[in-house]
Order: C-alpha cells, then structure tokens, then sequence
C-alpha cells in the first residue's frame, strides 16, 4: 500500500492479480503464495505493521528513483519503513517539531543526534545531571573519535554562559527533568544562552515527554527522547525518537541508514499505541507523584523529597512555565543512609525491582547499592548522590496502596540502627508542609 499522498504506480512482481502457475516447483508456488497481498480497500483503523525488510519496484528506474529520494516509496527496511516514518511523524506532530524519526533506542536516537551535528575537534557542552549512559557516550565512544564535553550545571545559568564562552562549542544539550534530583531545566533560557554563543540547543526530553513540556516550542533546536519510557509506556518495547528541524533530522536519517539504529515497525506499532493513551497515562503518573512526594515529606527518616510539583523543588518557578504538571518521577534521601535505602527497598511489595521508568507499574531503584555499588560515599556525594536516595518512577496503580507499601518501606529503614538515629536527630523539626501545587493554564 503506498504512503498516503504518493502516487500508486508501484508495480509489484509478486502481484495479487498475477495468476498461480500450476507447473512452477512447490518451493516457487510457496514463496508466491505466502507472499501474495491481500486487498483491502477500507483504511484500517491502526497503523499496520509493515513487517517487512524489501519493498518491490516495478522496473530499476524506479528502485533507483526511491532509493535516491527522487521518488516517494520504501525500498529497504533499514532505509525506511511505513510504520516507522508513521510512528516518527506522530511525534513530531506532538512536539510541535518540523519532522522527526524513529530509532531502535533512546541511546540510538542521542547517539545519532551527537554524530549527525559533532565531528572531531568540536564540543558539547553537556549536563553534569544526564542520563548515566550518555555521559558514557560522550566520554567513551565519542571522545575517542575526538568530540571535547565539557559538563556543566544546567540550572546554573551563570556557569552554562562561562562553558559556552569558553570555548566555540556546536550543541549545548540538557534533559528536560533529569536523575538523581529531578532537576528541571530552563529550555528558553538555555535555548537563547545557546543560540547566542552560535550552538544549537539539543534537549532529551524523556522524563517529560511531549505531553508535559515541548522544548521545540520554547526554542530547541532537536530534541531526542527514550519512547522506551512514558510514551510506549509498558516496559515491553525499545524505541528512541528525534525531532526537530527537517535538515537536522535528514542528517539523523543519514547516520540511521550508515549505523543501522532503525526503529524496527512491530516496535513503532507498539510506540504507536503508547503515544495514543500518554495524555492520560502522564495524568495519572504527575498526579499519583505528586500526592506520594507530599505525603513522603511529612514522613519522619525523609529527610528531602525531589518532585518538580512541590513548593521546596529548586526549579519549582521554571517548572510551573515550562512543564503542564511534574511528571511521574520523584527522588527522596533517607538520613539513614545506604543500610536504611537497601531495607527500604527490600521491604516494598508492590514496586518492581528493576532500573527502567515510566511503565504502568512503580519501581523504586536505590542508586548506591545498585547502579552506582561501586562508588564509596565521598565518590556518590561528588555525582551529586547521597547514600540514602531512591528514585521512583511512580506507575499507575492506586495512590492508596503505593502509601501503604511505602509505609512499609519506612518502617523498615527506621529499623535500621542509622535510620532510627536520623529518624531521633530530625525529632526537633517541624515538618515541612507540602503543597503540590497545580499547573498553571500558562504552562500548558
Ligand atoms: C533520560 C534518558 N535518556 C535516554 C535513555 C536511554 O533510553 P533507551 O534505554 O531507550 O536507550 C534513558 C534510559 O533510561 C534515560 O533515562
């Protein structure tokens, strides 16, 4: 079936119209009749899957006119895909971007943004708060091919304009709400820092999603998402997205078709169907999030919350513009340290045990004694990680029994020697008092 719009002269070989041959071998009529087409003259209601690698021409001029762009139409999977450019437009749509791509992976996606703007001898100036892999690429892969990073506290603006300064640098590039505190960071700000140093601004934009904050719209140049995250939303598919300007995205699907990152289409379907039910899916998270953290302030052993909603969050003014509501992803420390977030942890049963986020269930990992064990309390200090931190990544399940378990998970850690000593210590203070405040019109 041809893409909407492009004109159906497509010939096909294997042709629904052309008749069986009786006389042909049992392998020959097989592979005819496994792939003859079938005829559907209604528009199914679902984007299909087009689960296929090859797409035929009529003649060579034609395949030579598609693989060349000088013809719409698909040639090879690895090229380009119905559902895949389906599921990439989708996204563009919603984040208010010119056009936009999928990929295999959120890293795929960052990768392919990094290498499509990034050649040897320029620099990025980064986010110290990125996703953990990131900075790896950036230091790994990339610095070996002889792209300079340097990070930088993005909610310094200050300290962005000195690294900018410093040195000609091609991207500046932050995440929209980003590990371990949940720091929000301030797109038109940073987009006009950028743009007046001559970088392009280039956002992940994960932790949000399209839903709760469009970077594009308040200057972004690209922005780059995981759709592993909230917009598949149910920890069963892989996916990573770009969007942006349409030259920079053409130079993302020139490392896609060189580097093989393509998204594969029973994995866009699948992000399709996310992306249908993320405005609700994202609802429920911020609200669900936003409820827990209040409650997780006034609990004695907490001894910070992190939630873009609450009034004691550090970017709480940035968030209230740029974000429709605080998303699905919190942070607390326990003064009990590492022995209080390790019985915390073992004592939830309703949370999944794992390192992912933005599914339709909970999972609460503690950063020191899984993903970051190795570093001792001096070395998780300076990656801005105190020993008794958690990160949740609230699901979908009822608030109630998300309270209830985390109860739970407290009384635990107040077990705990060191946090019953916190628990003693913090006695004198009043609790804080929380006020998840409400998104304003504004910032929708
Ligand atoms: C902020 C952020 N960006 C990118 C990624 C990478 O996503 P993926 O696992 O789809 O490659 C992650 C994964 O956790 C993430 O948290």
């Amino acid at each position: 079936m041809p893409e909407q719009g492009a004109p159906d002269t497509h010939a096909r070989r294997a042709d629904d119209a052309a008749e069986p041959d009786p006389s042909a071998g049992f392998a020959t009529r097989a592979i005819r009749a496994a792939h003859r087409q079938p005829v559907v003259d209604q528009r199914p209601t679902s984007v299909p899957i087009y689960q296929t690698v090859t797409f035929s021409s009529g003649d060579t001029a034609e395949l030579g006119e598609v693989l060349t762009g000088q013809r719409p139409g698909y040639a090879y999977g690895r090229i380009d895909n119905p559902t895949t450019a389906a599921f990439g437009r989708a996204v563009a749509e919603l984040e208010g971007a010119e056009d936009g791509v999928g990929l295999a992976t959120g890293m795929a996606a960052i990768h392919a943004a990094f290498v499509s703007l990034l050649s040897a001898g320029e620099r990025v100036v980064a986010t110290s708060a990125s996703y953990g892999t990131t900075r790896a690429q950036l230091e790994g892969v990339l610095a070996r091919l002889g792209v300079d990073a340097t990070f930088v506290d993005i909610t310094d603006l200050a300290a962005v304009e000195r690294a900018l300064a410093a040195a000609p640098a091609k991207v500046l590039y932050a995440e929209t709400i980003a590990n371990p505190t949940i720091v929000v960071a301030d797109h038109a700000a940073l987009a006009a820092l950028a743009h007046r140093h001559g970088a392009l601004y280039v956002v992940d934009n994960t932790f949000a999603s399209p839903y709760l904050c469009r970077p594009i719209e308040l200057g972004a140049d690209l922005v780059v998402e995981s759709a592993t995250k909230y917009i598949a939303g149910h920890s069963d598919v892989l996916a990573g997205v770009a969007v942006g300007r349409r030259d920079l995205v053409d130079a993302i699907r020139s490392v896609i078709v060189d580097t093989g990152a393509t998204l594969a289409p029973m994995s866009a379907f699948l992000a399709l169907r996310g992306l249908s039910t993320l405005a609700i899916r994202m609802d429920r998270h911020a609200a669900t999030a936003a409820a827990l953290a209040a409650w997780l302030e006034r609990q004695p052993g907490v001894s910070r919350v992190y939630h873009p909603a609450l009034a004691s969050h550090p970017q709480r003014e940035v968030a209230t513009r740029e974000l429709r509501a605080g998303g699905g992803m919190l942070a607390f420390e326990l003064g009990g340290g590492r022995d209080a977030g390790r019985a915390f942890i073992d004592a939830l049963t309703l949370p999944e045990l794992t390192a992912s986020l933005g599914s339709v269930f909970t999972m609460v990992v503690h950063p020191p004694s899984t993903t970051h064990r190795q570093l001792d309390d001096a070395a998780l200090a300076q990656a801005g990680i105190t020993a008794g931190l958690l990160r949740v990544s609230v699901g979908l399940e009822d608030l109630d029994d998300l309270v209830t378990d985390f109860e739970r998970g407290l009384a635990a850690a107040r077990g705990t020697s060191a946090g019953a000593v916190a628990v003693r210590a913090a006695q004198p203070e009043p609790a804080a008092p929380a006020t998840p405040a409400e998104p304003t019109p504004a910032a929708r």
